[in-house]
């Protein structure tokens, strides 16, 4: 042990990483055997990449742009439309579907302890919790198609344990256990302002998720793309954990996916304002693309055309279907890292846990929507924004659970009142 500590001392100095080692020093024999093993891990060639990523100036990301056009259903007849849903139906009933739910992130601004997923919101009589909901769209679907959907749960290293054990306890919330299954994603170190990795609340080097864009090679490592295909699964639709109306089984976009014969489909809804924190899709260099709201440049958020319409007005929502072929594709490649700065909780040279109130440290993150590049085209299909999106972000004001719950509510007095079509 002595000897793989030492080690360790040796490659953090040699990488100009001794800032950690104060800290190492005053731990105890255990804590150091961790450490000192993570630290042998540790590629130190991609901390220099991911520092050099700070640095990166991404205006080029912005020329050429150009607005998309979706498909709006209002415009498709009802031949048309029929048609989709019956090829969606054919589909779903001849199991070539499956969905994933990307439950990995932090849920952070939420303020909920534990994984986003087991937050309960306060509709219906007792109340529900976000899996729960998603378990019961499964659930209507069996009912429907009479086949059950597999469901494949994205979590991360920090909350895995967390939300099998609350599937558990909740016996799956009547679906059956052997159409559903957790997989991890990875995660990537996080570095300070001068690129230095730090120690955690654990005593571990800091890492976070490293966003939802690792869901293809996640996928791909762990058997998961090989085991759909075993399956003769041929579509997989992947959405949030965090929007109360998603609709998780799109009988219309999958079946215009197949009829159009497209690798991917996405559902949009129109920004409900220039700085609604949404991607939004857009056209670059005839390739499809997404801009995320983090990064959206001003001018191009406010720009209006004639009618005082937003031009980049499509956002995403997260609501993306991928072709199997498609999810394979995106596996084998490495999606940009963007970056963000945050607040990082860590230990400083003294042991002391700090919980800065500035951000402090850079995280990396891929996003899914970068794996649409990758493609000539995707079809863009605008939903009904009342019908399909109530997202839950922050404990109160906008996207939290009260706004989410008034939408929820608009959408079942609708249903009732038959002004939607279940
Ligand atoms: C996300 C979208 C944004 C969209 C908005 C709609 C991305 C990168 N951003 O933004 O374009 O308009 O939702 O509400 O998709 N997740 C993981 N692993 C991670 C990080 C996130 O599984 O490492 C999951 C979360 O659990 C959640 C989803 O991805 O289900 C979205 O993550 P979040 O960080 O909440 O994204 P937003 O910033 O809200």
């Amino acid at each position: 042990m002595e000897k793989e500590y030492e080690q360790a001392v040796k490659i953090l100095k040699n990488n100009h990483q001794e800032t950690i080692i104060p800290i190492m020093e005053k731990l105890n024999e255990n804590k150091k055997e961790i450490l000192a093993e993570q630290i042998l891990n540790i590629d130190f060639k991609e901390i220099n990449f991911l520092y050099d990523k700070t640095k990166t100036d991404y205006s080029s990301n912005f020329e050429n742009i150009e607005k998309i056009k979706a498909i709006n259903p209002d415009d498709l007849s009802i031949q048309e439309i029929n048609e989709y849903l019956q090829i969606g139906k054919t589909a779903i009933t001849n199991g070539k579907f499956c969905v994933a739910i990307m439950a990995g992130g932090q849920g952070s601004r939420l303020g909920h302890d534990g994984p986003k997923g087991t937050f309960k919101i306060d509709i219906e009589e007792n109340g529900k919790y976000l899996f729960e909901l998603l378990i019961d769209k499964l659930r209507k679907a069996k009912k429907k198609y009479g086949v059950y959907i597999d469901c494949y749960i994205m979590t991360s290293e920090d909350n895995n344990e967390e939300t099998v054990k609350f599937f558990e306890k909740n016996k799956y919330f009547g679906y059956p256990k052997t159409h559903v299954k957790f997989f991890k994603q990875n995660s990537t170190l996080v570095i300070d302002k001068n690129g230095k990795i730090v120690i955690g609340e654990d005593y571990k080097i800091k890492t976070c998720s490293n966003g939802n864009g690792e869901i293809f090679s996640s996928m791909a490592k762990q058997g998961i793309i090989d085991e759909m295909k075993r399956k003769k699964i041929e579509w997989v639709f992947i959405g949030a954990v965090d929007n109360i109306l998603l609709q998780l089984v799109d009988t219309m976009l999958l079946g215009a996916a197949i009829k159009n014969k497209e690798m991917i489909a996405t559902r949009t809804v129109l920004k409900n304002a220039p700085h609604e924190n949404v991607g939004v899709f857009c056209k670059q260099n005839g390739k499809v693309k997404v801009i995320e709201y983090t990064e959206m440049p001003k001018k191009l958020a406010e720009e209006v055309n004639e009618k005082g319409e937003l031009v980049f007005g499509e956002a995403h929502i997260m609501c993306n279907l991928f072709n199997i072929e498609a999810l394979e594709k995106a596996s084998t490649k490495n999606l940009e890292y963007h970056v963000a700065y945050k607040k990082i909780t860590y230990l400083d040279e003294n042991g002391i846990l700090v919980r800065p109130t500035e951000p402090n440290c850079y995280k990396f993150e891929r996003f899914i929507f970068d794996a649409f590049t990758l493609f000539d085209n995707i079809l863009v299909l605008r939903g009904k924004r009342e019908e399909c999106f109530a997202p839950i972000k922050n404990a109160e004001g906008i996207d939290s659970p009260k706004t989410a719950k008034a939408l929820y509510e608009n959408y079942m007095n609708n249903i009732k009142n038959k002004n939607i079509k279940k």
